[in-house]
């Protein structure tokens, strides 16, 4: 519809105005005027000074950080497969290899084995150190939060230390902590046995130690943090937190897709039909009620009937936001993915159950059918004997199946097959390709000397 606003006296105007929002509204689902986020700016995001950034990259990339030294952020997060490893549950500590090719570790387990798998599929690392993202794994278990007088809310409450500025960097101190993904079994090294007396506190006294007796580190805490480091006594986790925090919002971060030129004004960067796609995206399709936003997250907390496959949080189920929160009413809640470079990360949702982003899509689309009827061989679940025992217990009893059906939360859009391919072409274009192969966030060598390669 248009007017010509000199035909209408002025004392109209307000009146054709509403009239004409009205007679907008229907011709603006799935077509021209769809209303987009913002781009990102760049004063949004963390610019961490480079020597903080460099000591962080050492400290991602080395073993030294695990307990028996065999794992490093990188094991998991690794820059050559989009800082996840394509696997739908991790493999933590024992496990042996890179992302698809790791196995589970000996049957019957050693010592040195992982105790089960992970809990959950792999959040991606990128755009972290953007100002948005101040809540933290699936369930959010890491968030700022003024209630805390450290500011933050994490599993180690009113023992977190003083000092940490952000989310990233809190949650950095954690992986360290957890006996399967880094810390290994009490028995096998002093950061486990220290984790019996306080499941935080003295894995990071014994990490600062530990790095505290690597001269070359030494070096780089006092580069990093001139003012507060002059030896290896002034060495505390905050800093630790800190620089690996820090090396991540830098290394990981990823606004130069086909869709962030786009927003920044190359009409050109897009395909038509990504554009098709974005504009259901953020119009009829509602997928930006929760995928909200430059980064399509509100960063919230929905149940959407993900099937449940793998040991979980709360074995042999996971609860979701309810363990944070403590509401019955956040079960099987979980924090909206952020869909940047959405089509790098696979497998998909919180357990990694859909090894398609199709599947994931269109389990949107119909979630009880597709709950009901889901297929859990696509799930990449390394083998071994007495994991994969526990990995159907949720997904084959019919009460917690159907308690996660009366929990979905999501209103099913009607779209035709055309425009979930559409979908899945705007999904391409949030790809920034230089996260394909993040090779170059590499270092060359660590100065705890440990190798690096995971490949084997
Ligand atoms: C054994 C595999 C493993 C290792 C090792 C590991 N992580 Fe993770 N990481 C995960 C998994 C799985 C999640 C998601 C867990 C959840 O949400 O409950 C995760 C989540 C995260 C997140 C949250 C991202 C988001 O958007 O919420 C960050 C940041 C992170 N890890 C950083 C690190 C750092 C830093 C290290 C090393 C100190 C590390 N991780 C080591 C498996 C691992
Ligand atoms: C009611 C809120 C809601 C709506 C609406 C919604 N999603 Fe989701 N979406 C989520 C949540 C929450 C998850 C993670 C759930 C889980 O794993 O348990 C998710 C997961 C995904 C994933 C997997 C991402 C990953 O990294 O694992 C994709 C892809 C996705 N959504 C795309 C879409 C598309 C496309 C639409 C529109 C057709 C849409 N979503 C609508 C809440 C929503």
């Amino acid at each position: 519809m248009t007017y010509d606003r000199s035909r209408h006296p002025s004392y109209l105007l307000p009146l054709v105005l509403v009239l004409a929002v009205i007679a907008a509204v229907p011709a603006t689902a799935g077509s021209e005027s769809v209303s987009l986020p913002s781009p990102a700016l760049d004063s949004e995001f963390r610019h961490p000074a480079p020597e903080v950034v460099e000591l962080g990259r050492m400290l991602f990339f080395d073993k030294e950080l695990s307990g028996n030294r065999n794992t490093s952020c990188a094991t998991c997060h690794s820059p050559v497969l989009a800082t996840v490893d394509h696997l739908s549950i991790n493999i933590g500590t024992g496990g042996q290899g890179l992302g698809p090719l790791r196995d589970a570790g000996a049957f019957p387990p050693t010592l040195h084995d992982p105790q089960s798998r992970g809990s959950r599929n792999m959040t991606p690392l990128w755009n972290l150190g953007h100002a948005q993202f101040e809540k933290l794994f699936w369930d959010g278990r890491i968030q700022v939060d003024p209630g805390f007088p450290q500011g933050f809310a994490t599993p180690a409450g009113p023992d977190l230390p003083f000092g940490i500025e952000f989310a990233l960097d809190a949650l950095s101190i954690f992986a360290e902590t957890d006996i399967q993904e880094m810390t290994g079994q009490p028995g096998t090294n002093e950061l486990a046995d220290a984790s019996l007396i306080h499941p935080q506190i003295g894995v990071w006294d014994g990490l600062v130690a530990r790095l505290g007796a690597i001269a070359e580190y030494v070096d780089l805490f006092v580069d990093a943090f001139p003012a507060e480091i002059s030896g290896a006594e002034d060495i505390t986790i905050v800093h630790v937190g800190t620089a690996i925090g820090s090396f991540q919002a830098d290394a990981f971060r990823s606004d130069d897709s086909a869709f962030d030129r786009h927003l920044r004004g190359d009409k050109k960067a897009m395909s038509k039909n990504a554009e098709k796609g974005m504009k259901l995206f953020y119009g009829k399709a509602q997928c930006s009620s929760c995928h909200a936003g430059v980064f399509q997250t509100d960063h919230d907390f929905h149940a959407i009937g993900m099937p449940q496959i793998g040991p979980g949080f709360d074995p042999p189920e996971d609860f979701g936001r309810e363990d944070f929160s403590g509401d019955p009413a956040d079960r099987y809640r979980f924090r909206t993915p952020s869909l940047r470079n959405v089509v790098l990360t696979a497998p998909w949702g919180h357990n990694g159950f859909f090894n398609t982003l199709e599947g994931v899509v269109r389990h949107h689309l119909d979630p009880l059918n597709s709950l009901l009827n889901a297929d859990p061989s696509q799930a990449v679940l390394p083998p071994r004997e007495d994991l994969d025992a526990l990995d159907l217990i949720a997904f084959d009893d019919p009460t917690i199946t159907a308690a996660i059906a009366a929990a979905i939360e999501i209103d099913p859009p009607n779209l035709s097959d055309k425009e979930v391919g559409f979908l899945l072409d705007f999904m391409e274009a949030l790809t920034d390709f230089s996260a394909e192969d993040a090779r170059k966030t590499v270092p060359t060598r660590v100065p705890s000397g440990l190798p690096l390669a995971e490949i084997n």
